[in-house]
């Protein structure tokens, strides 16, 4: 059977304590969503946020993780101390992270290798950048990224996998429809093939997803879900966000 469809939240560097009503608004208003609801909050948000969505169907996930279990990485922190603090999932990869920390490839699979071990679903994040896209590099970056970044045996329980452009993430734009649907059908075709069940595993779109593009873009085939960045600070923009997902079905 396949997975549920996935609305995931990712609130990178923003958000405090008081943000967490945005969270009871949230819950409020999808007591029993139609598809799983998850938000990724800064790390030290984790905690308090599983602890006010204990009641509800939310769940919670970290925006990264370090590859070893334990040990001497100050500011770091592991899957197993995600997973302790009540996360379900981590989000590994973004393009954020590939650029600002420079996380290759094979660092992402270590992590998610990491994530896998401590019970977590790891959102393996890839996406071309403008110039690659205009230099028709596309699918190859694509497919260099899938190729590297997921670890032996990834499949449709553990793992996400979320397509997106950094062109698109954050500018109000997004590609076409023709655009997303290539791309998410050539990964599909990527992860066939490989171990277990990879080809059935979520594929989510991100980048620019607000309440008024999301019906949209959740009909193109081979879309499973949506990475919402601003649009997933609000209540009000990420509750439309899971209505247009639960009413794609
Ligand atoms: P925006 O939805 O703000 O474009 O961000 C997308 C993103 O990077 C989610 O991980």
């Amino acid at each position: 059977m396949a997975p549920r469809k996935l609305a995931a939240g990712n609130w990178k560097m923003n958000g405090d304590l008081a943000s967490l009503t945005e969270i009871d608004q949230l819950c409020k208003a999808h007591p029993e969503p139609g598809c799983d609801m998850l938000i990724c909050p800064p790390a030290l948000l984790v905690y308090p946020m599983v602890a006010s969505a204990q009641t509800h169907a939310l769940m919670v996930g970290g925006q990264d993780c370090h590859a070893k279990e334990s040990g001497a990485h100050t500011g770091d922190i592991s899957a197993a101390q995600l997973r302790d603090a009540g996360a379900d999932y981590v989000i590994l990869g973004h393009s954020e992270r590939r650029a600002d920390h420079g996380e290759t490839n094979a660092d992402v699979a270590a992590k998610a290798a990491a994530a896998h071990q401590a019970g977590l679903i790891a959102i393996i994040c890839v996406g071309e950048t403008e110039a690659q896209r205009d230099a028709g590099e596309t699918l190859s970056v694509i497919g260099d990224q899938i190729a590297g970044s997921l670890p032996e045996r990834s499949d449709s329980a553990n793992t996400v996998i979320a397509y997106e452009p950094v062109w698109a993430i954050g500018t109000g734009r997004t590609p076409t429809n023709e655009q997303i649907a290539e791309v998410h059908g050539f990964i599909r075709r990527q992860l066939d093939g490989r171990t277990g069940d990879a080809v059935n595993l979520r594929l989510l779109y991100g980048g620019s997803v607000k309440p008024v593009n999301a019906a949209e873009i959740f009909a193109i085939p081979n879309v499973d879900g949506a990475l919402v960045g601003g649009a997933s600070l609000k209540a009000a923009d990420f509750g439309g966000i899971v209505a247009a997902l639960e009413a794609a079905g």
